[in-house]
C-alpha cells in the first residue's frame, strides 16, 4: 500500500516491534508518518529493522520498571512528545496440559503479557495527564483471551486480562482523552507460532487450529498492523474500550 500520513507528527512505541505482528505494525506506522520507537529484547532484529525502517530502536525489557522510564525519556529526548504506545511483546509457553504448568511458565505470561501493560501504563499515564494531550495506549491480546483453546490456561488469563485492563482503564481514563483499546489477532505465523501448536509451524500442524476460522487463514502482521494504525489514528478518535478481533471470524 502507498505511504501514506495517517500517523504524521505522531510519536509511538512499539513493543515487541523486532519480530512477527510487531515488526509489522513498526513498520506501517513508519509509512504512515510516525516517529517509531521499537521496544525490544532482540538488539540483533531490532537493529537491523529499525535500520531498515530508519526509526529508533531501544533495547527493553518491558517487564521492568526501569525500561518504560528510559523508553519515556528516549522519546522526550528525540522527539519532544509520546502520542501512542502499543504494548504488543507478548509471550507463551509451549502448548502443555494444565496440569504440567510450571512456576516459571505461569510469572512467564504474567510478566511479560500483563505486568509490561501495568508498568507502561504506570510510568506513562503520569507523563500524559501532566501534559494534558489526546494518547493512546493499543494492546495486542488475542482471541485466546476471548475463544480459549486448551492446554494453554495460562497465556489464555493472561491475554483476558490484558484485554479486561485495557477496557477498564478506557473508562477510568476516557474524561482525560486517552484511549485504551485492544487488538486480537487469530494464530498467525511468528516466532510464538510453534509454541501455541506444541510442535513445529508447519502447514499441516497448523490445519487443526485453522479450520476453525471462517476466513480460512490466520492473522498476519498488516491484518494486525492496519487495525493498528485505525485505532492509532484520527478516523478513531472517538473508539476506546473496544477489542477488536482480526481473526477472520473465528470468535463469531
Ligand atoms: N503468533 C500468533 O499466532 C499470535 C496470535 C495471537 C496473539 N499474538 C500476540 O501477538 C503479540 C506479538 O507476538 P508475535 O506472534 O509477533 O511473536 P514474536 O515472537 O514473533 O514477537 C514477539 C516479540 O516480542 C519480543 N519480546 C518478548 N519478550 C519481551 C520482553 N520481555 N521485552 C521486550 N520484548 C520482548 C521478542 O523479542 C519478539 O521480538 C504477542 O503479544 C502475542 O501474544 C500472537
Amino acid at each position: 500500500m502507498a505511504p501514506g500520513t495517517r500517523l504524521a507528527g505522531k510519536v509511538a512505541i512499539v513493543t515487541g516491534g523486532a519480530s512477527g505482528f510487531g515488526r509489522g505494525i513498526a513498520t506501517k506506522f513508519v509509512q504512515e508518518g510516525a516517529n517509531v520507537i521499537i521496544a525490544d529484547l532482540s538488539a540483533e532484529a531490532g537493529q537491523a529493522l529499525a535500520k531498515e525502517l530508519q526509526c529508533n530502536f531501544t533495547l527493553a525489557d518491558v517487564t521492568k520498571r526501569d525500561c518504560w522510564e528510559h523508553l519515556l525519556k528516549v522519546a522526550i529526548d528525540n522527539f519532544k512528545q509520546l502520542d501512542i504506545v502499543v504494548n504488543n511483546a507478548g509471550i507463551t509457553y509451549p502448548n502443555k496440559a494444565t496440569a504440567d504448568v510450571t512456576d516459571k511458565d505461569f510469572d512467564l505470561v504474567m510478566n511479560v503479557n500483563v505486568k509490561s501493560i501495568y508498568l507502561s501504563t504506570n510510568i506513562l499515564l503520569p507523563y500524559f495527564l501532566e501534559n494534558k494531550k489526546p494518547a493512546c495506549f493499543i494492546t495486542v491480546a488475542s482471541t485466546a483471551g476471548v475463544r480459549p483453546r486448551p492446554r494453554l490456561t495460562w497465556y489464555n488469563a493472561s491475554k483476558a486480562a490484558a484485554i479486561n485492563a485495557t477496557k477498564t482503564m478506557a473508562v477510568e481514563y476516557g474524561p482525560q482523552q486517552i484511549r485504551f483499546n485492544s487488538v486480537s489477532p487469530v494464530i498467525g505465523t511468528t516466532g510464538m507460532t510453534h509454541l501455541f501448536l506444541g510442535k513445529p509451524d508447519t502447514e499441516e500442524n497448523r490445519k487443526q487450529f485453522l479450520s476453525v476460522v471462517p476466513l480460512g487463514r490466520g492473522s498476519t502482521p498488516s491484518d494486525v498492523a492496519n487495525a493498528c494504525c485505525y485505532l492509532a489514528s484520527e478516523e478513531a478518535a472517538f473508539i476506546t474500550g473496544v477489542n477488536i478481533e482480526v481473526d477472520g471470524g473465528r470468535c463469531v
